[in-house]
């Protein structure tokens, strides 16, 4: 049973795999090689349980009791007894094999190491991997970790099926909603999903179709809102697999194919637009820093989780 986690990286993705975990009773060691990363998760630690009990979360514990099972190292080697490593540092492969090589040599013969890599393959991941490649799998969260359901679950053509189970059953039993990526392709499923959006979407804006403003209102007006209840197979049973032939038949010689280099990013980009970092990208974001507007954001998503959860158990129960 998986009683005690490790997160290797503290950054953006690390601390929110971190939240998730000792909101929910598990103790984590949280390891860095920078301390200023390390600081900067401490301190986003108690700004996000006030940030969740504001906008209503029950914890089962007190913060305190919360804020004791996280434990800051810049020592991988006190990983060595965790029964699972979850490695979310830099998106650098030779970093992650380091790291997976480094762990495999120190962690008990029982310890599970997991990648959150957005890019890389898991194959390429665990190559200095010997000991334990019956124990290797990618564990891939989504931005905020700690506030959005999915986790990607992707086993390596040695790793167990006990492996899996094990960690898909951690997942969901700290609330996460798992899916099987039953084949290692670059992207795994719902990021190719949200590219294949953004290449249509920004062909549009290209091509002088839509205004920025439309565009938003197009996505999060229209299937977005629907995708917050529902997935696509879904939609297309309400519509009708007759009516979705047709249409699909129709539009898709029509859709954006082509593998684009899009003006609408380059141009911003060299300009220093680079989105709420910068206070401007296709939109300005004035007046707050970036944390702020995270902040924000994170406010909202912590709303629509409670009604993702409401959906969810209903579903569950149907
Ligand atoms: N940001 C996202 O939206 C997102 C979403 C899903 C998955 N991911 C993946 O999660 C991983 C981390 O991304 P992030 O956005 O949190 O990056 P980040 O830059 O915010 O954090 C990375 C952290 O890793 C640390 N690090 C670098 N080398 C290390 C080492 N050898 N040992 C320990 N720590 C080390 C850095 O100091 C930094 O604190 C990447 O693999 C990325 O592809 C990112």
């Amino acid at each position: 049973m998986i009683q005690k986690i490790g997160v290797i990286g503290s950054g953006t993705m690390g601390f929110g795999i971190a939240f998730q975990f000792i909101t929910n009773g598990i103790p984590v060691v949280l390891q860095d090689i920078s301390e200023e990363s390390l600081r900067l998760a401490s301190e986003k630690l108690n700004t996000y349980l006030t940030i969740f009990r504001e906008e209503g979360t029950v914890f089962e514990d007190s913060d305190k009791t919360i804020i004791d099972r996280l434990t800051f190292t810049t020592k991988i080697e006190e990983l060595a007894d965790c029964d699972l490593v979850i490695e979310s540092a830099t998106e650098n492969l030779e970093i992650k094999q380091k790291i997976f090589k480094r762990l495999d040599e120190i962690c008990a013969d029982y310890t599970i190491i997991t990648s959150n890599t957005s890019s890389l393959k898991l194959s390429e991941i665990v190559r200095y991997v010997e000991k334990r490649k019956d124990k290797v799998m990618l564990t891939h969260f989504f931005n905020p970790a700690h506030i959005v359901p999915l986790v990607e679950l992707l086993k390596g053509p040695d790793t167990k099926q006990e492996t899996y189970d094990e960690v898909d059953a951690l997942m969901k039993k700290v609330g996460k909603v798992t899916i099987n990526v039953r084949v290692e392709v670059p992207g795994l499923v719902a990021n190719r999903i949200q590219v294949a959006l953004a290449r249509e979407a920004l062909a549009l804006l290209e091509d002088g179709v839509v205004s920025e403003q439309d565009l938003e209102k197009a996505i999060f007006a229209g299937p977005g809102f629907r995708f917050a209840s529902s997935g696509l197979l879904k939609i297309i049973d309400f519509g009708g697999l007759d009516v979705w032939g047709i249409v699909l038949d129709q539009l898709q010689p029509a859709i954006e194919s082509k593998v684009r280099s899009y003006s609408v990013i380059k141009d911003k980009t060299e300009q220093g637009y680079l989105g709420v970092k910068s206070s401007k990208g296709f939109f300005v974001y004035p007046g707050k820093g970036l944390d702020e507007y995270v902040i924000e954001r994170d406010r909202s998503l912590i709303q629509q989780l409670k009604t993702f959860t409401t959906i969810q158990r209903g579903i569950e129960h149907a």
